[in-house]
């Protein structure tokens, strides 16, 4: 029988990225994508595990479609992702509104699992593989200007406080010629910018090539297109990298490298394998290679035995970086994890204390930054309407700094224009359109 499916998706840009193979896997079974909850039949969430939080948006989700399942003679509910991975088949003990279980190396069987729940049973597959890497299958993308692509899937770090090496598996490399084949096509059919995924791209290996081979091999590949990618660890960023980046000005100067925390000791707890010594030399070598570059991280605030010494270092640190931007979290203890068998022993209002700290640094950096480029010339790439009215576009600057530009005549999404800085705010520029560049 063919569905009308709905999918909200939750977690980071490889969920995104996945939702876009789940919608290819589903129109191959005949079933319809559709925009609205309220014309499926089929209502999948894909799930997010990384902290505590995440997960409670999904169970508050939960409860509140609930009246929607009461309403429909048929409702069928599913929950696919990192806490599909994770919570298996506890999902139907504690939640009946679920029918379908199903984890990230398992999407190819969804149509099966969907005709299981359609007869009334229950469809839960939450095998991992070492090889899947949906290769063959091309994203169903709404956007037609930005695209994203997973290079590799996994992630063998093991960091001490994350989940995702048990939500995602062991780390895999797509094959190295489908990726740029890919990218080839993205730029035929007009995109203008493209995303390489992965939970950690710095360790890409296919055959003898490396993360490095493919950065250059896409930039070679479209020379039209922005190429960025995300995200890398510091262990395994390699000199070759940065300069295949400052080699190549469709690669976009923009680095991010979580940090997590700015003390050494905290640092190996959390099995992060590099010093602060070592993180700091690459920075340094990536600002000479890129002067222009613009950095951001993630940090984690009140993780296991953390003191006011080890906070003070993560604080010393971003004054040291002065990042553009962080993703910044309260340390969240996660089951399976190697740190959940430490003691979660900062108290949440040292925790939220110290998170705001780093908070109201980042907000202070981001402004100083961002008041250096008042007067600059900025290129961005015209993505769409702001947020707030259709009289002006948003972009991006080459190194990711959504920029707001009054509509004229000429410009289209998709242009590349150069603009004047004239205000800015610690999120967001303000440019004045000058010319349109090719
Ligand atoms: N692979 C990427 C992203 C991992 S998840 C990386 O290594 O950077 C994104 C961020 O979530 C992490 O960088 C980390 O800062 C944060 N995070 C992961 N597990 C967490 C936890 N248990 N509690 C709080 N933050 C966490
Ligand atoms: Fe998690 Fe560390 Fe892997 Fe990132 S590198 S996904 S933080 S285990
Ligand atoms: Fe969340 Fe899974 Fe991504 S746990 S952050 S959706 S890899």
């Amino acid at each position: 029988m063919n569905m009308n499916i709905y999918i909200e998706t939750y977690g980071c840009q490889m969920n995104v990225a996945d939702t876009e193979l789940i919608k290819t896997i589903l129109n191959r079974a005949g079933h319809k994508v559709v925009e609205n909850p309220e014309d499926a039949n089929i209502f999948f969430m894909n799930t997010c595990s990384i902290r505590e939080n995440a997960e409670n948006k999904i169970i508050h989700r939960l409860d509140n479609i609930k009246p929607i399942k009461q309403k429909k003679e048929q409702f069928i509910v599913g929950i696919l992702g990192c806490m599909a991975e994770k919570v298996r088949d506890n999902f139907i003990k504690n939640y009946p509104i679920v029918d379908i279980v199903v984890g990230p190396d398992e999407y190819r069987n969804l149509p099966q699992y969907i005709d299981k729940a359609l007869q009334g049973g229950k469809g839960i597959g939450v095998k991992l593989s070492r090889v899947e890497t949906y290769d063959d299958i091309i994203p169903t993308r709404d956007n037609n200007l930005l695209a994203q692509i997973s290079i590799m899937r996994g992630c063998d770090k093991f960091c001490s406080y994350c989940v995702v090496p048990f939500t995602r598996g062991r780390e895999r490399s797509r094959n190295f010629d489908s990726i740029i084949n890919e990218i080839k096509q993205l730029a035929e059919q007009g995109y203008k910018e493209v995303t390489l995924l992965g939970q950690n791209v710095n360790s890409y290996r296919f055959e003898n090539k490396d993360f490095a081979d493919l950065l250059e091999a896409a930039a070679v590949a479209a020379p039209k297109m922005r190429i960025r990618y995300t995200t890398s660890h510091p262990i395994d960023l390699s000199d070759k990298l940065l300069e295949v980046m400052a080699k190549y000005d469709n690669i976009c100067k923009y680095l991010h490298l979580p940090v997590q925390s700015g003390s050494n000791r905290i640092l190996q707890l959390m099995n992060r394998e590099y010093t602060i010594e070592h993180y700091l030399r690459i920075i340094e070598k990536a600002k000479t290679l890129m002067p222009d570059i613009a950095i951001s991280t993630d940090i984690i605030a009140g993780f296991c035995t953390e003191t006011d010494e080890d906070h003070l270092a993560t604080l010393n640190l971003m004054n040291a970086v002065k990042y553009d931007g962080a993703y910044m979290f309260k340390y969240s203890p996660r089951e399976n994890t190697k740190a959940y068998k430490m003691v979660d022993d900062v108290p949440d209002i040292i925790k939220t204390r110290r998170l705001q700290e780093i908070i109201d640094l980042q907000q202070k950096h981001s402004l100083e930054n961002n008041q250096k480029l008042v007067g600059q010339k900025q290129i961005i790439l015209v993505e769409d309407f702001s947020k707030k009215s259709n009289n002006y576009v948003i972009g991006r600057t080459d190194n990711n700094k959504s920029t707001i530009v009054e509509l004229n005549g000429n410009i289209k999404f998709g242009d590349l224009i150069e603009v004047e800085i004239e205000k800015v705010t610690s999120a967001t520029l303000f440019g004045k359109y000058l010319k349109h560049v090719e």
